[in-house]
């Protein structure tokens, strides 16, 4: 089955969006009552390796990861270092048993992978085919990783900028089943470039059935509500209920192509 498929069925609770100011007011009422003691903190920007626990019940694992906490010059500025969402979104990769999704016939990609936690994550979770992808300069800590965290199934890291389109044609070879993208925006600037991206990539199957998954940290409202709108001009975009208590600072969404 499509993993389109395994999504339209749980659609029922799943939140509709249609309008990005109104997903915004609601976000953020949300996570002003929260708290910063909701927040999920399961990274430390500061080292050179981390060990990151994957909780999902009877698939957790944990995988050890590299960064580089400088690549940019500037601590945790960048890719270089893993963020909080993409611990959220593999584990709410994670937490579904294997009767509910099997991953072991999906062509997965990640769009701006950084240190490549959830493009490893799904390969550890099974899937058949993941390709995880970011900037040139990412490429090298990106690839120790993918090196690293291989178990059974195929992975590999290649440069795909969003600004250059699909230049390296591996990342389209095969139809895409998935693509998948943790806290990409975090500026305005870069929602057209990534968008565009990720239409590039659903794109890639003729029958419209590729879902992109989308984990974001929630920082600025106005950043946010680009993003939607931007995205509501090409997707079908719902929301993915979070436990607010947990995850108050973060937003899942799954989208496809209108
Ligand atoms: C905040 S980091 C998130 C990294 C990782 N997904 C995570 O959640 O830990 C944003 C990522 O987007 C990548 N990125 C920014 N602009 C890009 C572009 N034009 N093309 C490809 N990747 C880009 C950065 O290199 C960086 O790895």
């Amino acid at each position: 089955m499509a993993f389109y498929d395994i999504i339209c069925k749980e659609l029922a609770s799943y939140i509709v969006v249609t309008d990005a100011e109104e997903e915004v007011c609601e976000l953020y009422s949300v996570y002003y009552s929260s708290g910063s003691k909701a927040r999920v903190d399961r990274v430390d920007p500061s080292q050179s390796e981390v060990e990151i626990e994957i909780h999902g019940g009877r698939r957790s694992f944990t995988l050890t990861i590299l960064q580089n906490p400088h690549i940019n010059g500037e601590l945790g500025q960048t890719g270089g270092v893993l963020w909080n969402s993409s611990v959220v979104l593999s584990e709410y990769f994670a937490r579904r048993s294997i009767s509910d999704w099997d991953l072991s016939t999906l062509n997965i990609v990640e769009l701006g992978s950084g240190c490549g936690l959830v493009g490893i994550a799904l390969h550890r979770l099974g899937a058949r085919r993941v390709v995880v992808t970011d900037q040139r300069r990412m490429m090298k800590v990106l690839t120790k990783n993918v090196e690293r965290g291989k178990s059974k199934g195929i992975i590999f890291a290649t440069e795909y900028d969003w600004d250059k389109g699909s230049e390296d044609q591996s990342v389209l070879r095969e139809p895409v089943d998935l693509v998948v993208v943790s806290d990409c925006v975090y500026h305005e600037e870069v929602v057209p470039m990534l968008v565009g991206a990720m239409k590039e990539v659903c794109q890639s199957r003729a029958d419209g059935k590729v879902v992109g998954i989308i984990g974001q940290e929630l920082r600025s409202d106005l950043v946010h509500q680009a993003f939607v709108d931007k995205l509501l001009e090409s997707f079908v975009v719902y929301r993915i209920p979070v436990d607010p208590s947990v995850d108050s600072f973060y937003t899942l969404y799954a989208v496809w192509l209108i």
